[in-house]
């Protein structure tokens, strides 16, 4: 049977993936902030698994307003880096596994969550800056992705407590498929900021601390934390730390298995707009 060994927590912005296609990470500002993933990305050579399920956001590059999936499941064979004004990042292609896609989809719809199928997007930022930062700069992903887009953009978004459900309910759809596949979770996006109005530029870090220790220790708790609380406390695109929680609800501990292992936790302040956020655990 597919094992779910880890889940990896991280922000996505942007200007780290244009940071290291552009030759920048070694810069002063940068420095710091890819120091923080030097133990991330030795972490994953020695534990490279077969399929990563990447939750993230799709920023109105391949979704606009004409369709906007709540939960969307990329079940393609393969993913185009998306172009979102600058051409598309020079990172390989991101190969897909449509057969545990499939069997995710069909495991978590019959668990009563509706899910938008995917058979062709391209992935953005929220996708490709996550891989960048753990894998390095390969020439090919070191591993197959399922991506799947979680909508945070624009309202009504899905609360926190349904994603920690959700998370849950694709737990139980990779250990049922009937291959032994290694895989992960990643939950990306976050920490607190706010890129537009009279309170952009804002960064939390008493919420974002707060928020990253009731993730590891009580989930149930950060789960709880209603849609307001973001708005409030960690911006306007804050609440993209909802993805966080899908990926913590598919680990063993909160479903009746061992303890999680925290392997690694890093916060940095600032990269762009935002604070930097980044966890591992691992399954007992
Ligand atoms: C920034 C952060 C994001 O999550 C994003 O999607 C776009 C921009 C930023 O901090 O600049
Ligand atoms: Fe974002």
């Amino acid at each position: 049977m597919a094992h779910l060994s880890a889940s990896v927590y991280t922000s996505h912005v942007p200007a780290i993936g244009a940071a290291l296609d552009l030759g920048k990470s070694a810069e002063p500002y940068w420095q710091p902030l890819f120091k923080g993933y030097e133990y991330s990305k030795q972490w994953m050579k020695d534990n490279t698994p077969d399929v990563v399920f990447l939750v993230y956001n799709d920023h109105a590059t391949a979704f606009s307003l004409d369709i906007i999936p709540t939960f969307a499941i990329g079940c393609a064979a393969e993913f185009q880096p998306a172009d979102e004004g600058w051409g598309p990042r020079p990172v390989p292609k991101v190969i897909g596994h449509p057969e545990l896609a499939s069997h995710i989809a069909h495991s978590v719809i019959q668990q009563d969550f509706d899910l938008t199928i995917v058979n062709k997007m391209d992935v953005d930022h929220g996708l490709t800056v996550p891989l960048s930062l753990m894998c390095g700069q390969p020439t090919a992903w070191p591993c197959t992705v399922i991506p799947f887009a979680v909508n945070v953009v624009q309202y009504p978004v899905p609360s926190g407590k349904r994603c920690f459900q959700l998370g849950q309910a694709i737990g139980r759809a990779i250990e049922s498929f009937d291959q032994p596949l290694n895989v992960q979770i990643w939950g990306t996006g976050g920490m607190s900021h706010q890129l537009q109005g009279p309170r952009a530029g804002l960064i939390n870090k008493e919420f974002d601390a707060r928020f990253m220790d009731l993730l590891i220790k009580d989930p149930e708790a950060a789960a709880a934390i209603p849609h307001i609380d973001y708005v409030r406390d960690a911006g306007s695109e804050g609440i993209e730390l909802v993805m966080w929680l899908i990926a913590r609800g598919a680990m063993a501990d909160v479903n009746g298995g061992a303890k999680a292992e925290l392997m690694h936790r890093f916060y940095h302040v600032p990269a762009s707009n935002t604070a930097v956020g980044h966890a591992i655990l691992k399954n007992g």
